[in-house]
């Protein structure tokens, strides 16, 4: 074992974005495993090679070892579940999703966005791990968005463009969730607080509109992914709001900066503005941040 401190080296190896895919195989006895993989890697195309890294800790570790058949389902965004139920369920995992054999009888996961069915090409011991390639003997593929993964966490292209698509040409008001020395900066309504916001700029973008938006304040800050985008039920109109950072706390009329940790106790002026600072405060806690695309009411996160 190296000197490197193991957490850190998985931090740095999990700052790569990869997709998910779910590895599968059948045993001599025809036992049926899987399990989530991140490893997968496209290899050759003459010939048509791939490839997997199952851990030596896996418990269908043998069967992987010694298969002669192995097939990859590439999960489509939509697929958090089946990822899940394959990385750490303890009970029949392929009873929790449904699933079809190709023609060597190997597991296809149904709804993912491509699938190889593969011969075992090659086996590689490294480390922990076996580098296990294979050749490609059947594939399909289709037009769906593929599941996200960075940092510990899921993200989908598909939810990113559409928030995208809605800030950039949908959206009415833009606002922010900005960030200051553990503190978030609020705006004092009559109603109660709100969050620091602005009127869409014709003919500029809703990030633009919002960079605008702290110049005018006198804030400078770094802003940085969509938070949230969603449609107001009265207005019908789209509203975004993206995280913002700055290091400096800039007094100013009608806006307070509140520590992160009491900002549940307070008041706000509308259920979206509490729904969306109590789910900020939550991942704050948790270190992961995800993406809402919606209504007041309901709608997805990612
Ligand atoms: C996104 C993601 C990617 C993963 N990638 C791999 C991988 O490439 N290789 C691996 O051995 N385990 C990987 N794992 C962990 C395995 O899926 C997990 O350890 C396995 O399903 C445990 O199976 P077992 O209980 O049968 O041993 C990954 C887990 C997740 C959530």
């Amino acid at each position: 074992m190296s000197d490197f401190d193991a957490r850190e080296l998985r931090n740095a190896f999990g700052s790569f974005m990869t997709g998910v895919t779910i590895v599968t195989a059948v045993s001599k006895t025809g036992e049926k495993v899987g399990f989530t993989a991140n490893s997968f890697t496209s290899v050759s195309m003459d010939p048509p090679l791939l490839l997997v890294c199952p851990a030596k800790r896996l418990s269908s570790y043998d069967i992987f070892e010694s298969c002669d058949h192995f097939a990859v389902s590439v999960l489509a965004e939509d697929q958090q579940h089946a990822s899940n139920t394959f990385a750490g369920s303890k009970d029949d995992r392929f009873a929790q999703v449904e699933w079809s054999a190709d023609a060597f009888g190997t597991p296809l996961i149904t709804g993912a966005v491509a699938h190889f069915s593969c011969s075992s090409f090659q086996k590689i011991e490294a480390g922990d791990h076996l580098m296990l390639m294979g050749k490609v003997e059947q594939f399909s593929s289709n037009e769906k968005f593929g599941l996200g993964y960075a940092k510990g966490g899921y993200f989908s292209l598909g939810m990113e463009h559409k928030a995208e698509e809605i800030s950039h040409e949908q959206c009415a008001q833009v606002g922010a969730l900005l960030e200051c020395n553990g503190k978030l900066l609020l705006a004092k309504t009559d109603k109660g607080y709100s969050l620091p916001q602005s009127k869409m700029q014709a003919d500029v973008s809703s990030l633009q509109t919002l960079k605008n938006m702290l110049i005018s304040l006198g804030v400078a800050a770094e802003v940085g992914q969509v938070f949230s985008v969603y449609e107001k039920s009265i207005t019908g109109n789209f509203v975004a709001f993206y995280r913002a950072e700055s290091t400096e706390e800039k007094e100013m009329d009608g806006y307070e900066y509140v520590a992160i940790d009491a900002l549940t106790e307070l008041n706000f002026a509308s259920s979206d503005i509490t729904s969306m600072v109590t789910r900020f405060v939550h991942e704050k806690n948790n270190g992961v941040f995800r993406l809402y695309v919606g209504n007041e009411l309901e709608g997805d996160i990612r």
